[in-house]
């Protein structure tokens, strides 16, 4: 039996992301019937949790919400043996991890597939939200340009992978250091579309339909915040870095957002902005996502 795991964007061929993106969107099947998944979260969260655990209950399954400190990740005991014995008893584990390597830990000992629910590196379910959200409001991802401003984090990765791979334009506009490296970029590149980067956000959303970005200080960089506010602090998407974009740009931020720090309010409430949207299609993600997984892996 395969097991297909979602770690990374990447993880699917062309072909199966545009076949998650359908399941997404039609009507849930019972692919979970009977079966529990686990949701284990090693930091905060409101929109994944609540649309994972709904997601499971329109798929006939039972969410199990765990917190990270209760099983006590290679302190209490290690990630395969937490993982060894979660997989007797559910059809799904899906984490929210610091460390990438937990999830991938949990993958290579897994009976059952394992569903990244954000980690350090990226965040999967985000990014199928996010080319949801496009298609539906801005039209097919391969005419758009998708401008990323600020920290290239792991939505910006999973966002960029998902962008490209369905043919899409990503333009970043990062900071010096906290921008792709070279490497990344060759990588990204080699996955389709078109992909260009520059530390001049005003030249970064030139003709972009849609301007996305996200906190400056994801969970686990707080020690960093003073500095990254220095160094972030020409990056905010305002009306003017808007006005620079294509007629009409929209507006997209995973959440959860800090007024006049990355986004001003007017932008982030406008009548551009598609962020509640956004949010709510990780919902529709959620299914997609279990359901391919599940299915695959029969
Ligand atoms: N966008 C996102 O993952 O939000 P939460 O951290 O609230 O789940
Ligand atoms: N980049 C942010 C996303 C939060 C959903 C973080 O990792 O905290």
């Amino acid at each position: 039996m395969t097991i297909r795991h979602l770690l990374d964007i990447t993880d699917l061929t062309v072909g199966e992301l545009r076949h998650v993106l359908a399941l997404s969107t039609a009507a849930p099947k019972k692919v979970l019937d009977g079966e529990g998944v686990a949701l284990i979260f090693e930091k905060p969260s409101n929109r994944t949790r609540h649309s994972m655990e709904m997601a499971v209950v329109q798929l006939g399954g039972h969410p199990v919400y765990t917190r990270g400190e209760e099983i006590g990740f290679d302190t209490r005991e290690t990630v395969e043996d937490v993982t060894r014995i979660m997989s007797g008893y559910h059809g799904v584990l899906a984490a929210r991890v610091f460390a990438h390597a937990t999830v991938t830990r949990m993958a290579a000992c897994s009976a059952v597939p394992v569903v990244n629910m954000l980690s350090d590196r990226s965040h999967p379910l985000q990014a199928l939200a996010d080319v949801i959200t496009m298609k539906e409001h801005c039209g097919p991802v391969d005419d758009l340009v998708v401008a990323w401003v600020g920290d290239y984090n792991n939505v910006a990765r999973s966002l960029a992978e998902a962008v490209l791979m369905l043919g899409g334009t990503m333009s970043f506009g990062c900071p010096a250091g906290y921008d792709a490296p070279a490497a990344e970029l060759t990588r990204l590149a080699a996955l389709g579309g078109s992909v260009s980067q520059t530390d001049d956000p005003h030249a970064a959303v030139v003709g972009a339909h849609v301007v996305h970005t996200d906190t400056w200080i994801s969970m686990g960089q707080e020690e960093e915040s003073a500095a990254r506010r220095k160094v972030f602090s020409s990056y905010i998407v305002d009306s003017t870095l808007m006005g620079d974009a294509a007629p009409g740009a929209k507006f997209m931020h995973c959440m959860p957002a800090h007024r006049g720090e990355e986004v001003s309010a007017d932008v982030f409430d406008g009548d551009n902005s598609l962020v509640i949207a956004q949010g709510h299609h990780r919902l529709t993600a959620a299914r997609g996502a279990l359901t391919f997984v599940r299915e695959a892996s029969r």
